[in-house]
Protein backbone atom coordinates (compact mmCIF):
# COMPACT_ATOMS: atom_id res chain seq x y z
CA UNK A 1 0.00 0.00 0.00
CA UNK A 2 1.62 3.70 -1.17
CA UNK A 3 2.13 5.92 1.98
CA UNK A 4 1.47 9.37 1.90
CA UNK A 5 2.15 11.30 4.32
CA UNK A 6 -0.01 14.80 4.85
CA UNK A 7 1.85 18.16 6.72
CA UNK A 8 -0.97 20.09 8.50
CA UNK A 9 -3.86 18.57 10.63
CA UNK A 10 -6.14 21.28 10.00
CA UNK A 11 -9.52 21.11 7.47
CA UNK A 12 -7.54 21.31 4.02
CA UNK A 13 -5.39 18.28 5.58
CA UNK A 14 -7.88 16.36 7.51
CA UNK A 15 -10.17 16.37 3.95
CA UNK A 16 -7.66 15.49 1.95
CA UNK A 17 -7.02 12.45 4.21
CA UNK A 18 -10.56 11.45 4.54
CA UNK A 19 -11.22 11.40 0.72
CA UNK A 20 -8.09 9.58 0.33
CA UNK A 21 -8.73 6.70 2.71
CA UNK A 22 -12.72 6.76 1.48
CA UNK A 23 -10.81 5.59 -2.11
CA UNK A 24 -8.86 3.64 -0.11
CA UNK A 25 -5.25 5.44 -2.44
CA UNK A 26 -2.98 4.92 0.63
CA UNK A 27 -2.40 4.56 4.17
CA UNK A 28 -2.23 8.19 5.82
CA UNK A 29 0.14 9.50 8.05
CA UNK A 30 -1.28 13.12 9.27
CA UNK A 31 1.37 15.32 11.32
CA UNK A 32 1.04 18.67 12.84
CA UNK A 33 3.23 20.29 15.73
CA UNK A 34 -0.29 20.80 17.87
CA UNK A 35 0.11 17.66 20.13
CA UNK A 36 -3.01 15.34 19.70
CA UNK A 37 -5.11 17.12 17.19
CA UNK A 38 -3.48 14.70 14.05
CA UNK A 39 -4.02 11.64 16.42
CA UNK A 40 -7.02 12.36 17.18
CA UNK A 41 -8.55 13.31 13.50
CA UNK A 42 -6.46 10.16 12.62
CA UNK A 43 -8.34 7.67 15.17
CA UNK A 44 -11.81 9.19 14.53
CA UNK A 45 -11.33 8.31 10.46
CA UNK A 46 -9.96 5.14 11.99
CA UNK A 47 -13.67 5.00 13.65
CA UNK A 48 -15.09 5.42 10.07
CA UNK A 49 -13.46 1.82 8.64
CA UNK A 50 -15.91 -0.16 9.66
CA UNK A 51 -18.81 2.02 8.37
CA UNK A 52 -17.19 2.84 5.46
CA UNK A 53 -15.16 -0.42 4.21
CA UNK A 54 -11.67 0.75 3.39
CA UNK A 55 -8.44 -0.96 3.47
CA UNK A 56 -6.27 1.77 4.68
CA UNK A 57 -4.78 3.13 7.77
CA UNK A 58 -4.84 6.86 9.23
CA UNK A 59 -2.06 7.24 11.89
CA UNK A 60 -1.32 10.87 13.78
CA UNK A 61 2.14 11.93 14.81
CA UNK A 62 3.98 14.81 15.54
CA UNK A 63 7.10 12.92 15.17
CA UNK A 64 8.51 12.87 11.38
CA UNK A 65 10.46 10.06 11.99
CA UNK A 66 6.85 8.55 11.30
CA UNK A 67 6.39 10.12 8.12
CA UNK A 68 9.86 8.41 6.71
CA UNK A 69 9.64 6.45 3.72
CA UNK A 70 6.63 8.21 2.19
CA UNK A 71 5.76 8.07 -1.21
CA UNK A 72 3.44 11.47 -1.53
CA UNK A 73 3.77 13.96 1.00
CA UNK A 74 1.31 16.53 1.26
CA UNK A 75 2.08 19.90 2.94
CA UNK A 76 -1.24 21.94 3.87
CA UNK A 77 1.09 23.87 6.88
CA UNK A 78 -0.23 27.31 7.13
CA UNK A 79 -2.25 29.84 8.52
CA UNK A 80 -5.38 30.27 6.25
CA UNK A 81 -7.20 33.77 5.18
CA UNK A 82 -9.61 35.36 6.39
CA UNK A 83 -12.57 37.92 5.31
CA UNK A 84 -10.52 40.96 3.68
CA UNK A 85 -7.08 38.47 2.98
CA UNK A 86 -5.66 37.76 -0.35
CA UNK A 87 -3.77 34.68 -0.67
CA UNK A 88 -0.49 37.11 -0.46
CA UNK A 89 -1.30 38.51 2.85
CA UNK A 90 -0.56 34.87 3.91
CA UNK A 91 3.14 35.47 2.42
CA UNK A 92 5.70 35.94 5.60
CA UNK A 93 4.00 33.33 8.38
CA UNK A 94 3.31 30.97 5.63
CA UNK A 95 7.04 31.07 4.49
CA UNK A 96 8.66 30.56 7.47
CA UNK A 97 6.04 27.65 7.96
CA UNK A 98 7.00 26.29 4.75
CA UNK A 99 10.92 26.44 4.89
CA UNK A 100 10.47 24.46 8.30
CA UNK A 101 8.19 21.87 7.43
CA UNK A 102 9.94 21.16 3.80
CA UNK A 103 13.28 20.04 5.02
CA UNK A 104 12.22 18.05 7.84
CA UNK A 105 9.77 16.47 5.55
CA UNK A 106 12.50 16.02 2.47
CA UNK A 107 14.94 14.15 5.16
CA UNK A 108 12.57 11.39 6.04
CA UNK A 109 11.28 10.60 2.63
CA UNK A 110 13.78 11.87 0.05
CA UNK A 111 12.48 9.92 -2.77
CA UNK A 112 8.26 11.16 -2.67
CA UNK A 113 6.51 13.39 -4.86
CA UNK A 114 5.54 16.46 -3.14
CA UNK A 115 1.96 18.30 -3.49
CA UNK A 116 2.24 21.80 -1.67
CA UNK A 117 -1.19 23.55 -0.70
CA UNK A 118 -0.34 26.39 1.74
CA UNK A 119 -1.18 29.69 0.19
CA UNK A 120 0.15 31.89 -1.49
CA UNK A 121 0.24 28.80 -3.17
CA UNK A 122 2.64 29.69 -6.56
CA UNK A 123 5.13 31.30 -4.22
CA UNK A 124 4.93 29.18 -1.29
CA UNK A 125 5.75 26.12 -4.11
CA UNK A 126 8.39 27.75 -5.81
CA UNK A 127 9.94 28.31 -1.73
CA UNK A 128 9.56 24.69 -1.44
CA UNK A 129 11.18 23.91 -4.03
CA UNK A 130 14.15 25.70 -3.52
CA UNK A 131 14.82 25.00 -0.53
CA UNK A 132 13.98 21.55 -1.02
CA UNK A 133 16.71 20.44 -3.78
CA UNK A 134 13.52 18.33 -5.00
CA UNK A 135 13.74 17.69 -9.19
CA UNK A 136 11.05 19.70 -10.16
CA UNK A 137 8.90 16.84 -11.49
CA UNK A 138 8.52 15.58 -7.72
CA UNK A 139 7.51 19.14 -6.25
CA UNK A 140 4.44 20.80 -7.76
CA UNK A 141 1.41 22.59 -5.98
CA UNK A 142 -2.41 21.74 -5.92
CA UNK A 143 -4.74 25.09 -7.41
CA UNK A 144 -5.67 24.50 -10.56
CA UNK A 145 -7.36 21.33 -10.08
CA UNK A 146 -9.49 23.55 -7.62
CA UNK A 147 -9.59 26.28 -10.10
CA UNK A 148 -11.16 24.20 -12.73
CA UNK A 149 -13.64 22.40 -10.28
CA UNK A 150 -14.63 25.84 -9.45
CA UNK A 151 -15.15 26.79 -13.16
CA UNK A 152 -16.85 23.44 -13.62
CA UNK A 153 -19.41 24.67 -10.80
CA UNK A 154 -19.65 27.83 -12.53
CA UNK A 155 -20.61 26.59 -15.73
CA UNK A 156 -23.31 23.85 -14.53
CA UNK A 157 -25.04 26.94 -12.56
CA UNK A 158 -24.98 28.57 -15.90
CA UNK A 159 -25.97 25.98 -18.07
CA UNK A 160 -27.90 23.95 -15.87
CA UNK A 161 -25.50 21.25 -17.51
CA UNK A 162 -24.01 17.93 -15.72
CA UNK A 163 -20.55 18.58 -13.70
CA UNK A 164 -19.75 14.95 -15.77
CA UNK A 165 -20.14 16.51 -19.43
CA UNK A 166 -17.70 19.40 -18.56
CA UNK A 167 -14.03 19.55 -18.95
CA UNK A 168 -12.37 23.13 -17.22
CA UNK A 169 -9.59 24.36 -17.63
CA UNK A 170 -8.39 27.46 -14.78
CA UNK A 171 -4.65 27.92 -15.24
CA UNK A 172 -2.23 30.62 -14.18
CA UNK A 173 -2.00 31.91 -10.71
CA UNK A 174 -3.89 30.70 -8.13
CA UNK A 175 -5.09 34.17 -7.09
CA UNK A 176 -6.35 37.20 -8.93
CA UNK A 177 -4.17 36.56 -12.02
CA UNK A 178 -6.25 33.30 -12.34
CA UNK A 179 -6.87 32.21 -16.10
CA UNK A 180 -9.71 30.45 -17.78
CA UNK A 181 -9.87 29.40 -21.00
CA UNK A 182 -12.79 29.11 -22.01
CA UNK A 183 -12.01 27.71 -25.50
CA UNK A 184 -10.83 24.69 -24.38
CA UNK A 185 -13.26 24.65 -21.75
CA UNK A 186 -16.49 21.94 -23.07
CA UNK A 187 -19.58 20.81 -22.47
CA UNK A 188 -20.10 17.36 -23.80
CA UNK A 189 -17.07 18.13 -26.42
CA UNK A 190 -18.43 21.89 -27.12
CA UNK A 191 -16.84 24.74 -26.41
CA UNK A 192 -18.16 27.36 -23.78
CA UNK A 193 -17.34 29.87 -26.42
CA UNK A 194 -20.13 28.21 -28.55
CA UNK A 195 -22.69 28.07 -25.53
CA UNK A 196 -22.19 31.16 -23.84
CA UNK A 197 -21.79 35.29 -25.20
CA UNK A 198 -18.84 37.17 -23.62
CA UNK A 199 -20.52 38.49 -21.24
CA UNK A 200 -21.93 35.21 -19.95
CA UNK A 201 -18.65 33.81 -20.35
CA UNK A 202 -17.11 37.17 -17.75
CA UNK A 203 -19.75 36.41 -15.41
CA UNK A 204 -18.49 32.46 -15.33
CA UNK A 205 -14.61 33.29 -15.15
CA UNK A 206 -15.41 35.96 -12.21
CA UNK A 207 -17.42 33.55 -10.13
CA UNK A 208 -14.56 30.75 -10.66
CA UNK A 209 -11.78 33.61 -9.91
CA UNK A 210 -13.54 34.82 -6.77
CA UNK A 211 -14.79 31.31 -5.48
CA UNK A 212 -12.77 31.03 -2.96
CA UNK A 213 -12.69 34.45 -1.51
CA UNK A 214 -16.60 33.64 -1.63
CA UNK A 215 -16.37 30.72 0.59
CA UNK A 216 -14.24 32.73 3.16
CA UNK A 217 -17.16 35.20 2.88
CA UNK A 218 -19.48 32.66 4.20
CA UNK A 219 -17.26 31.25 6.77
CA UNK A 220 -15.39 34.43 8.04
CA UNK A 221 -13.18 32.17 10.19
CA UNK A 222 -10.99 30.57 7.28
CA UNK A 223 -11.21 29.13 4.00
CA UNK A 224 -12.33 26.24 1.81
CA UNK A 225 -11.48 22.70 2.51
CA UNK A 226 -14.06 20.43 0.84
CA UNK A 227 -12.90 21.19 -2.35
CA UNK A 228 -9.28 21.54 -1.68
CA UNK A 229 -8.92 18.50 0.28
CA UNK A 230 -10.59 16.68 -3.45
CA UNK A 231 -8.42 18.15 -5.36
CA UNK A 232 -5.67 16.86 -3.12
CA UNK A 233 -7.39 13.28 -3.60
CA UNK A 234 -7.48 13.62 -7.83
CA UNK A 235 -3.47 14.26 -7.55
CA UNK A 236 -2.70 11.21 -5.35
CA UNK A 237 -4.94 8.84 -7.20
CA UNK A 238 -3.32 10.18 -10.35
CA UNK A 239 0.07 9.48 -9.16
CA UNK A 240 -0.53 6.34 -7.13
CA UNK A 241 -2.44 4.89 -10.19
CA UNK A 242 -0.10 5.92 -12.62
CA UNK A 243 -2.90 7.37 -14.47
CA UNK A 244 -1.20 9.59 -17.38
CA UNK A 245 -4.07 12.14 -17.03
CA UNK A 246 -3.99 15.83 -17.67
CA UNK A 247 -4.32 18.22 -14.74
CA UNK A 248 -4.04 22.06 -14.20
CA UNK A 249 -0.65 21.57 -11.47
CA UNK A 250 1.19 24.21 -10.24
CA UNK A 251 4.15 23.12 -11.98
CA UNK A 252 7.83 24.35 -12.65
CA UNK A 253 7.92 26.24 -16.29
CA UNK A 254 11.11 26.38 -17.85
CA UNK A 255 10.34 27.77 -21.03
CA UNK A 256 7.01 25.72 -21.53
CA UNK A 257 4.70 28.72 -22.85
CA UNK A 258 8.01 31.45 -22.90
CA UNK A 259 7.78 31.38 -18.92
CA UNK A 260 11.24 30.31 -17.05
CA UNK A 261 12.17 29.79 -13.55
CA UNK A 262 8.56 29.95 -12.28
CA UNK A 263 5.65 27.92 -10.96
CA UNK A 264 1.95 28.28 -12.15
CA UNK A 265 -0.71 26.18 -12.78
CA UNK A 266 -0.62 24.73 -16.73
CA UNK A 267 -1.81 21.47 -17.86
CA UNK A 268 0.64 18.82 -16.99
CA UNK A 269 0.72 15.19 -17.50
CA UNK A 270 0.61 13.17 -13.72
CA UNK A 271 2.17 9.55 -13.05
CA UNK A 272 3.73 7.96 -10.71
CA UNK A 273 7.00 9.84 -11.30
CA UNK A 274 5.19 13.44 -10.40
CA UNK A 275 4.96 15.44 -13.37
CA UNK A 276 6.14 13.65 -16.31
CA UNK A 277 5.30 16.49 -19.08
CA UNK A 278 4.00 20.08 -19.40
CA UNK A 279 1.86 19.90 -21.76
CA UNK A 280 1.66 22.99 -24.23
CA UNK A 281 -2.14 24.10 -25.49
CA UNK A 282 -2.05 25.42 -29.21
CA UNK A 283 -3.14 29.34 -28.11
CA UNK A 284 -3.90 32.29 -29.70
CA UNK A 285 -1.95 34.92 -29.32
CA UNK A 286 -4.70 36.77 -26.97
CA UNK A 287 -4.67 33.26 -24.93
CA UNK A 288 -0.80 33.13 -24.69
CA UNK A 289 -0.70 37.03 -23.44
CA UNK A 290 -3.03 36.45 -20.53
CA UNK A 291 -1.16 33.47 -19.25
CA UNK A 292 2.27 35.63 -19.54
CA UNK A 293 0.08 38.28 -17.75
CA UNK A 294 -0.61 35.66 -14.69
CA UNK A 295 3.06 34.88 -14.84
CA UNK A 296 4.07 38.07 -14.19
CA UNK A 297 1.51 38.63 -11.12
CA UNK A 298 3.24 35.58 -9.75
CA UNK A 299 6.59 36.79 -10.41
CA UNK A 300 5.45 40.61 -8.43
CA UNK A 301 4.57 37.77 -5.62
CA UNK A 302 7.74 35.66 -5.96
CA UNK A 303 10.22 39.46 -5.81
CA UNK A 304 7.91 39.87 -2.07
CA UNK A 305 9.56 36.75 -0.92
CA UNK A 306 13.08 37.49 -2.05
CA UNK A 307 12.49 40.76 0.03
CA UNK A 308 11.31 38.78 3.50
CA UNK A 309 13.74 35.94 2.76
CA UNK A 310 17.09 37.54 1.33
CA UNK A 311 19.37 35.69 -0.28
CA UNK A 312 17.33 32.33 1.08
CA UNK A 313 15.04 32.83 -1.75
C1 LIG B 1 -9.02 28.49 -1.91
C2 LIG B 1 -7.82 28.53 -1.01
C3 LIG B 1 -7.62 27.23 -0.33
O1 LIG B 1 -8.84 28.71 -3.10
O2 LIG B 1 -6.70 28.95 -1.70
O3 LIG B 1 -10.09 28.22 -1.38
Amino acid sequence: MPKVTIVGAGNVGASAAHIIASKGLADIVLIDVAEGLPQGKALDMMHMRAIEGFPVRVSGTNDYADTAGSDIVVITAGIARKPGMTREDLLGVNAQIMSKVVSQAVAASPAAVYICVTNPLDIMTHLAYRESGLPACRLMGMGGVLDSSRLSFAVCEKLGCDPRDVVAWALGAHGEGMVCWPRFTTVAGTPLTELLDEEQIAQVVERTVKGGAEVVSHLKTGSAYYAPGASIARMVEAIVRDTHELQSVCAYLDGAYGIHDLYMNVPVRLGAGGVEEVVEFDLTEEELASLQASAASVRAGLAGLTGLLGDKA
